[in-house]
């Protein structure tokens, strides 16, 4: 076989076999298929799709190109969680702890920033220290020791997926279901969690944009994992406006900080005890939702969920006085504060012009080598349906560059869009 033929049968179109994608695979992990022909066939892949019987083997494929974890020996029932990514999704890392600290462990491998979308292992490197290649047996060692884990592809777990995500993400092929579905779950497969919630987003801010499209990601996504033997559960949520209010690295590390401190804004509190309550309903932790959410919601109160983050980040060596001093992060050396130029009802925060924004200040990449600036981002104050006075404060940049706070100034505003008559919110699940 020759990885160039399996390129050009997928550029026309073709269905390829168990074992050429095996072979694709297993040649890009090994080094002998170059970037340049891995790129080139996700961007085949991208324009000409796959079936759902190529996407399953893809995803084992890249499961199978390292460690699959086997969890039984260390915990009872260990659950995980996904989001398909977005604009402000710091949820993972409210979520784990919150869940951890409910007596349920959760194990997660998480992904960096991917085109316009942040990442959580990009956002956990603003803690100085703070380690995301455990190996396999650090992971399940510290499943098992502190019931938490929130670590990126190590070399021995799905590494596949490692070296095609960093190229998808400056190679424009993010944006496919296949490549989307197969990433995802061969990370959850690899990771070894028996029971996984996917947090699949739609909107303007996620990579699929209507909500068809993240129902069909959603389905491919669970009936992978049915077969792969895990119980999963898909949830729809909105990504047309930003996820609470931070964007950026070290700011959305801070913004979830608060929130397990009790505070953060409202939405973002909901959406995270929302998942938090799947995850504790999934991981057999409580019998439904209603009692899933009390228990979250009261692991936030007594300040459990806080000291469970606190043990996830010592134990991945991470700084943890950032924990209790927020102020240790990193500043930007311009702060601004941007008015509202006029009263009215919002009816749109765009969420993709804010995360293409903060990637321009340097929150993400444009290349693989690209460093990431963990102080840049914005703070958005209001979201679809607020009312704002002309003047009030519309955004907060974080910038380290003038020339670039100028440009990221007028698309932000431009993001934001007003309406005289009243606007809903936006809902936060559709299903
Ligand atoms: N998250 C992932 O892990 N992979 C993707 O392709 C998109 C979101």
């Amino acid at each position: 076989m020759r990885a160039v033929d399996i390129i050009i049968k997928k550029r026309e179109k073709g269905e390829l076999t168990r074992e050429e994608i095996e072979f694709f695979i297993r040649g890009f992990v090994s080094g002998d298929i170059p970037d340049y022909q891995a790129s080139v066939f996700a961007m085949a892949v991208l324009l000409n799709g796959m079936t759902p019987r190529e996407t399953t083997d893809l995803t084992l494929s890249m499961a199978h190109s390292g460690q699959i974890l086997d969890l039984s020996d260390v915990v009872d029932i260990a659950v995980d969680k996904h989001s398909s990514g977005g604009v402000g999704d710091k949820t993972s890392l409210a979520v784990l702890p919150t869940v951890a600290a409910c007596g349920l462990s959760v194990g997660k491998m998480s992904g960096r920033g991917l085109g316009f979308s942040g990442g959580t292992l990009d956002k956990l490197e603003s803690i100085p220290g703070y380690r995301v290649d455990l190996s396999t047996d650090e992971f399940k060692q510290q499943l098992k020791e502190k019931g938490v884990v929130l670590t990126g592809q190590s070399l021995d777990l799905a590494p596949a997926d490692g070296k095609m995500y960093a190229l998808r993400d400056v190679t424009g092929t993010v944006q496919s279901i296949p490549l989307i579905a197969s990433s995802i779950m061969c990370k959850k497969i690899a990771a070894g969690a028996q029971a996984i919630v996917l947090d699949v987003k739609t909107g303007l801010g996620a990579f699929m944009e209507t909500l068809d499209e993240a129902r069909i990601l959603a389905n491919l996504m669970v009936d992978i994992g049915k077969l792969a033997g895990r119980e999963v559960v898909a949830l729809l949520s909105d990504m047309n406006q930003p996820l609470g209010c931070a964007v950026g690295n070290s700011l959305e590390v801070i913004e979830a900080i608060e929130t397990l401190k009790g505070g953060g804004p409202e939405d973002f509190r909901e959406h995270c005890l929302h998942v938090s309550a799947h995850m504790l309903v999934l991981g057999k932790r409580t019998k439904d939702l209603g009692e899933g959410r009390a228990l979250a919601e009261k692991a936030i109160a007594n300040g459990s969920a806080l000291e469970k983050f606190r043990v996830l980040v010592q134990a991945q060596g991470g700084d943890v006085s950032y924990v209790d001093e927020l102020s240790k992060f990193p500043r930007a050396k311009y702060i601004e504060v941007v008015n509202a130029s006029r009263s009215g009802n919002i009816s749109q925060v765009q969420a993709r012009s804010v995360g293409e924004a903060s990637v321009t200040l340097g929150a993400g990449r444009t290349k693989k080598s690209d460093p990431i600036d963990y102080a840049v981002g914005f703070i958005i104050h209001h979201k679809v349906g607020d009312h704002v006075q002309k003047g009030d404060p519309l955004f907060t940049i974080h910038a380290n560059d003038e020339a670039k706070l100028a440009e990221v100034r007028e698309i932000v505003l431009a993001a934001h869009s007003f309406s005289d008559v009243q606007v809903a919110p936006l809902p936060l699940f559709y299903s």
